[in-house]
């Protein structure tokens, strides 16, 4: 019988993952093996009071389990794996994979992975592997069966952790594993040399190839590398990982064909992963989310990575894998997090759609390069603000069981799209200033200080659940997108684009023609010439708007000019157009706005696509989460005043009634439960 990818969300074992508890799934990873059995005990304990109920156990074990190739130790594993079920404590058991043993490097060197500049890598760290090297994914498919041949009906056992963010901290490698696969790979997808050339524009620089063995990785060279071949060695690395999870998978659906298998994506980090194509080998969607620390603005992060990871789920709850309850221990300043700011971040997740609240990691460890890092248990002890907060939590998340399965439903979407990001990010560019993320936070920014809920899409997503779709920064897109979003606007869709965007196609190839060729009927407008600005140069536009990095030498076709340039070298031209196109409307914005210019923008928008985007409390996040028959209102406040809210209905937190108002204190969260 065909196994079915992803697990239908109303099976029991899905069931189990999501609903199997009387709180919110609640935990963190664990690594016992670092610490003496006495320690497991204690833990323990200490779990059963912070109501913990799912923690990820074995992910870097792989050198424990499997001391010598073929030979297997489960001794360790089997104890803490039957000392949490004894607990009540359910185990989300990883596949060692991200951190191969030192036998295996010193069998099978050449798996180690190369970099573009052709640096060989060592061992002694992690997450190093070259992704198409044949000796690891045999090994790695060794002991994935081993585990999951003697734990499948370990009764503790509600989820699979397949490896550990694929693709950090390296994802690309330029060994010779990889180039002979990134050969098949081509093969695969262009079928003929002539195509290859064709699609690559190998006439450019006499790059044409004769053999398929004549192709290389694109690593270093002396000048600026094919950036079509880039691009595809991006997508080959993005499907040679996924082949690495999903053998993985494969190996664990033969002895566990019910219990759900995951991995743990880095939603926001495009550097290895095209997630929208991993989202559908997975059962259920796990994220690991970090806040940039000194970033003043970094809960507005989170908003959009969790926004994300809902919007690669298809909106179905996800599990927040890992964050932190203090500070990490990689970024140049490891700012701690403040009283209430863990809650917070939590119940930011859980308010976007997780259904999953875990940490990592379960005991601060004590050796190892991440020694420095926070934990749900810091190296102080249980006496310590960080535990009492960890305890507390764990007893809100007990409270908002009812809110498990609810979802959260947007008007308004966000393109977001790997491939165009990695296209955009090559160099040569027409100018330093264009930042695809900086744009989407720019706008995500606006929209968040609003409380307009946003989904992402992919460009060939279907839209037609949307009043309003923006694309920030869409530099490539091919014609499935360049089709689907227009059809949206024929539609009577709201499509806003802003600059440099329809740019190439799937190829990184120009379009023919004028700019922006894949957006050109539906902007109703051509691009004659791109018009970047000198650093800190700024430009006035005629609706008082001011104007940063871009502009464009527009020429309207059927478009309408709602501002103009009064300076600058776009002086006199178009600034910002709309364009009626079948049932719907396009906007231009040709230059980078920023702040109130942005945000008085997108609000004529909203408005027009009748979206209400009042304002509500600045610095009050709130955001609705519901089922067929209630809402659970999220009320977070960001301030140091204590907000009154509108709401009725009953607070889950405290367990009280709301009649018309609830007071949300500093720093603090409140859900109100209402029937719908
Ligand atoms: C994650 C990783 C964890 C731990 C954590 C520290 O990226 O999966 O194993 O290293 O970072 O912040």
């Amino acid at each position: 019988m065909p196994i079915q990818t992803p697990l239908p969300a109303d099976s029991p074992a899905m069931q189990r993952l999501l609903h199997g508890t009387t709180g919110i799934r609640y935990g963190g990873d664990y690594n016992p093996e670092q610490w003496p059995r006495a320690t497991w005990v204690e833990d323990i304990e200490l779990m059963k009071q912070a109501g913990i109920n799912l923690v990820s156990v074995a992910i870097f074990a792989w050198g424990l389990l499997e001391p010598r190739e073929g030979e297997y130790d489960f001794r360790q594993l089997d104890d803490i794996i039957d000392l949490l079920h004894k607990a009540g404590i359910d185990v989300d058991l990883a596949t060692p994979t991200a951190a191969p043993p030192a036998w295996f490097w010193k069998k099978y060197p050449d798996s180690r992975p190369v970099t573009r500049d052709g640096i060989t890598l060592g061992n002694g760290s992690r997450g190093m592997v070259s992704p198409s090297s044949p000796d690891y994914r045999r090994a790695a498919a060794a002991i994935t069966e081993q585990l999951a041949r003697r734990y499948a009906n370990h009764p503790a056992l509600v989820l699979w952790h397949v490896h550990n963010e694929y693709g950090a901290p390296i994802s690309d490698s330029y060994d010779d594993d990889s180039v002979a696969a990134f050969r098949v790979w081509l093969q695969n997808r262009y079928g003929t040399l002539d195509t290859l050339n064709e699609k690559w524009g190998t006439t450019f620089w006499g790059q044409v190839y004769g053999e398929w063995d004549e192709i290389d990785a694109p690593r270093q060279s002396a000048s600026v590398t094919n950036q079509a071949q880039r691009l595809d060695f991006h997508r080959f690395t993005s499907d040679a990982l996924l082949e690495c999870y999903i053998n993985e998978r494969d190996v664990i659906r033969r002895f566990t064909p019910d219990i759900p298998v995951t991995t743990n994506f880095m939603a926001t980090n495009c550097l290895s992963a095209d997630y929208w194509r991993w989202s559908q080998e997975v059962d259920v969607v796990a994220n690991d989310h970090y806040l940039v620390a000194e970033r003043a603005d970094n809960h507005v992060l989170l908003a959009l990575d969790a926004d994300l990871t809902r919007s690669l789920a298809g909106g179905a709850p996800w599990i927040l894998m890992e964050h932190s309850t203090g500070a990490v221990n990689w970024q140049p300043r490891n700012i701690a997090k403040r009283p209430g700011e863990l809650a917070r971040n939590s119940l930011s997740h859980l308010a976007r759609g997780a259904d999953g609240i875990l940490f990592f990691q379960f005991r601060a460890s004590r050796f190892g390069v991440e020694k420095f890092h926070s934990a749900m248990l810091p190296h102080a002890g249980a006496e310590t603000r960080i535990w009492r907060e960890v305890v507390a939590l764990g007893q809100s998340l007990g409270s908002l069981a009812p809110v498990r399965s609810s979802r959260v439903t947007a008007c308004v979407a966000l393109v977001w799209d790997t491939e165009s990001f990695w296209a955009q990010d090559f160099e040569w560019r027409p100018s330093a200033e264009l930042g695809h993320r900086e744009r989407i936070e720019a706008f995500y920014t606006v929209l968040w200080n609003r409380n307009v809920t946003v989904d992402f899409v992919h460009p060939t997503s279907e839209l037609s659940g949307y009043e309003l779709v923006i694309a920030p920064s869409l530099y490539l897109a091919g014609p499935a997108a360049s089709e689907n979003l227009t059809g949206f606007v024929r539609d009577g869709g709201h499509l806003l684009v802003s600059y440099f965007s329809g740019i190439v196609d799937l190829n990184d190839t120009v379009y023919p023609g004028a700019a922006p060729g894949a957006l050109r009927e539906v902007l109703g407008l051509t691009i004659p010439e791109f018009l970047p600005l000198h650093e800190a140069e700024t430009v006035t536009l005629s609706d008082s708007r001011t104007g940063t990095a871009w502009t464009d030498d527009i020429e309207v076709s059927t478009a309408e000019v709602l501002a103009r340039y009064v300076d600058g070298p776009a002086v006199n031209g178009p600034a910002i157009t709309r364009n009626s196109f079948g049932a719907g409307t396009a906007w231009y914005v040709s230059t980078k706005l920023d702040g109130d210019d942005l945000d008085s923008l997108l609000l004529d928008v909203l408005n027009t696509a009748g979206i209400d985007a009042a304002r509500g409390v600045t610095g009050v996040e709130a955001i609705t989460r519901s089922t067929d028959t209630d809402d659970f209102l999220f009320l977070i406040n960001h301030t140091d005043a204590e907000q009154a809210m509108s709401a009725t209905g009953t607070e889950l937190l405290t367990n009280t009634a709301v009649d018309g108002t609830v007071l949300v204190p500093a720093g603090l969260t409140r859900v109100v439960h209402s029937a719908r």
